[in-house]
């Protein structure tokens, strides 16, 4: 009796299910907040510098997120392959975070040092020199262009406001940093650091 009362008035109905959904999303999020884990940086794991900002914005410009993964599920089939599974204190520094949920290429969580420099600049000018069979897209372009350091200095700035331990004096030396890098250097740079300071990497 009382069930049909909410049902046949919408206005109630709307209100009871954002009360129901509030309590269950508070449920959920609350406790992530004051997990310590999920909001304090894991062991080693540091604040991008200046290029590899650069690069993981060239990262999510491109959208590479759209075939690869950066994300190693706790599996032994993801482990053996990928190498540790990830953990929630890594990405504390990744706005946005770059999980992805399609695997047309394999997982990038790891890449880092895997390879030389020299075999991803040929990889990213045209993947199929490397891997024949290879349906990456090939980014030549990204030689040419420079890092537009100025967006990477007010990058680094809003980050520093957001709670980023970048210090005053990185920020000074980045422009230096960047000078004459292209976007190809920067998303180089940003692969070969991916995964690389786990402190229980294999
Ligand atoms: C259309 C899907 C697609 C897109 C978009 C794409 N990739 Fe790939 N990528 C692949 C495939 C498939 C492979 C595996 C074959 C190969 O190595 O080329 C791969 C391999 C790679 C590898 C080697 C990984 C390993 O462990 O061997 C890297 C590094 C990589 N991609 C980086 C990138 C970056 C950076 C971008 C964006 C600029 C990008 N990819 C965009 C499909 C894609």
């Amino acid at each position: 009796m009382r069930h049909e009362v909410i049902e046949k008035s919408v206005t109630l109905m709307m209100v009871l299910i954002v009360c129901a959904v509030s309590v269950g999303g508070l449920v959920e999020l609350v406790p992530l907040m004051m997990n310590g884990e999920v909001t304090e940086p894991a062991e080693n794991i540091e604040v991008y510098s200046p290029l590899r900002l650069a690069g993981r914005d060239v990262y999510v410009r491109e959208g590479c997120y759209n075939c690869h993964s950066q994300q190693i599920r706790p599996f032994r089939s993801e482990t053996e392959r990928y190498g540790p599974y990830s953990v929630a204190g890594e990405f504390v520094y990744d706005r946005p975070f770059q999980f992805g949920s399609k695997r047309t290429g394999p997982d990038l969580a790891r890449v880092g040092g895997r390879y030389s420099d020299d075999w991803h600049y040929l990889h990213m000018v045209d993947p199929r020199v490397l891997v024949p069979e290879s349906n990456m897209p090939g980014y030549p372009w990204l030689s040419d262009r420079l890092v537009d350091t100025e967006l990477v200095v007010s990058k680094l700035e809003a980050l520093q406001t957001l709670g980023d331990p970048y210090t005053d004096e990185q920020i000074a030396n980045a422009p230096a940093e960047l000078d004459g890098k292209t976007e190809m250097d920067a998303i180089i740079a940003y692969l070969q650091g991916l995964g690389t300071n786990r402190s229980n990497r294999r």
